[in-house]
């Protein structure tokens, strides 16, 4: 891999980790790339930008206008240049201002004139990390789009020791080119994705539920969008909301509203996730009028099956597409996975097993089994959610990509 001829903006603060740059820009010169240095006045402290600049071979920027001639610095210019931005080290203030766009410096107007995809590599001692105002701040950051490379990120110790100390510059370069490679991996593609739980009505107040909270379909549409796919989100009531522009969100409360839509956006699609939490039954007949408390001891609501809305796209399924499933399951799981994919016709099922801690519904967390309709098998360790949504995205792609070279021999 390499970074050949891409246009990275480096935003350096005011960290003792700003040593590490140097080395940092050494690296992603000899991967190719060129290197656009923006410092903060408080970097200047610990890292002059003579060094900088020889080093990018670029003059450094720093101050809205130049000394000398009074030159103003065009960051609305950086901004289309870049083809990423990287703030390594951030310290606890940029991140602040950032995560608030507080534009008194050149690196924060660059950032927020930034029209290409940024990230931060946290700098900070471990309590001023772990103060709530910066983990909301970072937490605001990842909304905003960006991505946090953390130090700890991938082992998700419990303990935070590790955590704000920045990045190794290997592992940040290694992380830049795994982004640019699969970055446009899914370009020209479309994808439809159902996820979240859905209501089903018993009255105008009372509806059948579930705890699934929408994450892990959430995470899936920003993963598959950020590879460059158009993504059709089909999603149950949930408090989540989308940052990519790539992802068309369709809202619906019950499963057959959902089944409705999914079956309008199949047909256009090259593959489909079903991560929704459909519930299997619905109340017979929703009630007009708010259900009164009665004498009777007992109550008793008729259901009715709803449609299973994978199975049902399983069978007019083309054979250019792909379908993947979901299999939330307590015993004997892999045999029942193994059976649903066969049934739902799928090319892959995720098992998440509701034996393993800080897996499935509501957690920020999940732990995964993948299984292909062709016997292979892949377990990976508990992960955040996004992680494992790259995961599941490039088994598949690596899957299908093997797949279509041994179908072209
Ligand atoms: N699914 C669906 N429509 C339904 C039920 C399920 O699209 N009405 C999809 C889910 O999104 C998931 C997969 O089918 O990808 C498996 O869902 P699950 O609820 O585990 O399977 P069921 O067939 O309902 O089996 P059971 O609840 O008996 O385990």
């Amino acid at each position: 891999m390499s970074l050949q001829g891409k246009h990275i903006v480096l935003g350096i603060t005011g960290s003792i980790a700003a040593y590490k740059s140097a080395h940092l820009i050494r690296l992603l010169i000899k991967k190719g790339a060129e290197v656009q240095i923006v410092i903060t006045p408080a970097g200047k402290e610990f890292i002059t930008p003579v060094t900088l600049s020889a080093l990018s071979d670029r003059p450094v920027i720093s101050e809205f206008f130049t000394s000398g001639d009074g030159t103003w610095h065009s960051h609305v210019d950086l901004g289309l240049w870049a083809d990423l931005m990287i703030i390594a080290p951030a310290t606890a203030a940029t991140i602040g201002k950032m995560a608030n766009g507080i534009a008194d410096n050149m690196l924060i107007t660059s950032y927020l004139s930034m029209k290409a995809p940024v990230f931060v590599a946290p700098a900070m001692d471990l309590d001023m990390y772990r103060h709530i105002s910066t983990q909301r701040n970072i937490e605001k950051l990842k909304n905003d789009g960006a991505w946090i490379i953390d130090a700890t990120e991938g082992e998700l110790a419990s303990h935070l020791e590790g955590k704000g100390r920045m990045e190794e510059p290997e592992n940040i370069v290694a992380i830049l080119e795994q982004f640019f490679s699969t970055r446009n991996n899914l370009l020209n593609k479309k994808i439809m994705i159902t996820a979240g739980p859905t209501y089903e009505r018993i009255d105008p107040v009372r509806f059948i539920g579930n705890f699934s909270s929408g994450k892990m379909g959430f995470a899936l549409a920003e993963e598959c969008s950020s590879r460059g796919a158009e993504v059709f989100l089909i999603t149950g009531p949930t408090v989540l909301s989308v940052s990519h522009p790539n992802i068309t969100r369709v809202n619906v409360e019950s499963a057959v509203e959902m089944h409705d839509a999914a079956f309008n956006i199949f047909p256009q699609v090259d593959a489909a996730i079903f991560s929704a939490a459909v519930a299997d039954y619905r109340p017979e007949k929703m009630s007009e009028e708010k259900i009164k408390r009665s004498e009777k001891e007992k109550f008793s609501l008729t259901l009715t099956s709803n449609p299973d809305i994978a199975a049902s796209l399983g069978k007019i399924k083309e054979p250019y597409q792909l379908t993947i499933g979901f299999a939330l399951e307590t015993n004997n799981e892999e045999f029942n996975a193994i059976k649903k994919m066969e049934e739902k016709n799928f090319d892959f099922i995720v098992l998440n097993s509701l034996n393993d801690q800080g897996a499935g519904f509501g957690h920020d967390t999940n732990k995964v089994t993948i299984l292909s309709r062709d016997g292979k098998k892949q377990s990976f360790s508990l992960k955040s959610k996004s992680e494992v949504a790259k995961d599941i995205i490039d088994t598949i792609f690596e899957t299908t990509e093997a797949r279509n070279k041994k179908l072209e021999v």
